[in-house]
């Protein structure tokens, strides 16, 4: 549960939220906690500890790691002053997060409805894996709420969709979403690893659950895998339940470089906001792209609802090369500052043509089916110089044939 008072703005909770003031050994920093067990002093020690029914880290004492830990309990307690949640669990990483909340809260006969736009991985679990476990799974078109109506069954229990989405970063109406959701008894849970809580904080519009990549944004220097599911403390307690069956947890020197990458998250995302925002423009404007999606162009189809949702538009960039696969691997392979490599929300810049990179394994049919275009790239803006990014994309555009 967040102790962090309500009205410390977002730069003061990412710098100070969740630790607290007099740390072990008089330390500045939140120490790294790594060991495995914890040690009870005597039997009535252990007898009070078990009698309390306590479990993960309370207070000042844990357990058994898989159940919770110091610089973990801490850095739990930073993402959800962050994200303004009343509790936040830390998980191995970003698909761990996903797939223990659905665990958590489908089951045999039940439904899930998810988006056609979104992660790759996340697709394939709900539609390959879950279906072993007695789910079924309707994947409609993101942000379209008729859609979903259509899709309801009376066992449906979860809807799941990215905010914004990957690749094109489609949004959709989350107030709306969640009240019909109510309405019909199903849980929302939104991937808003895209987003970060910077630029959109989804369980005050009514969501019941958010789920990021910590692994991107919130850590910060892609060096670290870690997930995160945010939400109220109830829900939370029974999802923490599976997590520590599945023992899918975070590992603590992960968990330490994430608290550190927090204490920047604002002012990483604000400049990546910046960046991507004004390569997008430039894109737009060149005689060589064929279109640009980004939630904050006028011409996105959610333009309308970035402007009501969200305070900036994120870091990714996604464009369309005229002329087609071999223009855009042209173009890639011609770029100078960011590396060819996939994930997003780093401090370097990273391009990607994207049915190379995720969807390599189908044929251009099936891509094209899946709406991934031949000559999609996707660029995850860093904070470099952003001038020095525009004249390099600028001089890649140019060799091409
Ligand atoms: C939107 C989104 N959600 C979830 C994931 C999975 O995260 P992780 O790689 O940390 O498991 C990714 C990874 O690329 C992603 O882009």
């Amino acid at each position: 549960m967040s102790n962090t008072p309500s009205d410390w703005g977002y730069s003061t909770r990412s710098v100070h939220a969740g630790e607290e003031r007099q740390k072990a050994y008089k330390a500045l920093v939140e120490p790294l906690v790594t060991t495995a067990t914890y040690v009870f002093e005597n039997t009535q020690e252990l007898i009070e500890f078990k009698e309390a029914q306590l479990w993960g880290m309370q207070g000042k004492r844990a357990e058994y790691a898989r159940y919770g830990m110091p610089t973990i309990a801490a850095c739990e307690q930073r993402l959800a002053a962050l994200e303004n949640a009343q509790d936040a669990i830390l998980t191995a990483s970003g698909m761990s997060a996903t797939m223990i909340s659905l665990m958590a809260l489908l089951g045999q006969d039940t439904h899930l409805i998810m988006t056609d736009d979104s992660y790759r991985r996340t697709r394939l679990f709900c539609q390959n894996f879950l279906p072993k476990f007695g789910v079924t799974v309707s994947v409609i078109p993101t942000g379209d709420l008729h859609a979903l109506a259509n899709a309801i069954q009376p066992n449906t229990r979860v809807y799941f969709t990215e905010f914004p989405t990957n690749p094109y970063l489609r949004l959709t109406d989350l107030s709306a979403l969640a009240e019909f959701a109510k309405q019909k008894g199903v849980k929302t849970i939104i991937d808003s690893t895209f987003a970060t809580p910077v630029n959109i904080r989804p369980l005050a519009y009514g969501i019941d659950l958010v789920v990021h990549s910590a692994t991107k944004y919130l850590a910060g220097h892609n060096d670290v895998l870690a997930g995160v599911i945010l939400g109220n403390s109830d829900l939370l307690a029974s999802i923490r339940q599976v997590l520590w069956s599945f023992g899918a947890v975070a590992d603590a020197r992960g968990v330490y470089e994430l608290l550190r990458g927090l204490k920047t998250l604002s002012l990483r995302v604000e400049r990546q906001n910046e960046n991507a925002l004004t390569l997008a423009r430039f894109l737009a404007n060149h005689p060589k792209i064929e279109q640009v999606w980004y939630p904050l162009l006028e011409n996105h189809p959610d333009y309308l609802l970035a402007q009501r949702y969200l305070h900036g538009g994120g870091g990714v960039v996604s464009f369309a090369v005229k002329g087609g696969l071999e223009s855009a691997s042209q173009f890639i392979d011609r770029v100078k500052i960011p590396f060819i490599a996939a994930s997003l929300g780093g401090l370097e810049s990273l391009i990607e043509q994207h049915v190379l990179m995720s969807y390599f394994d189908l044929s251009p049919e099936e891509r094209t089916a899946q709406g991934m275009r031949e000559n999609l790239v996707r660029m995850a803006v860093g904070i470099e110089d952003v001038q020095d990014l525009i004249a390099d994309l600028d001089q890649a555009l140019a060799g091409l044939a």
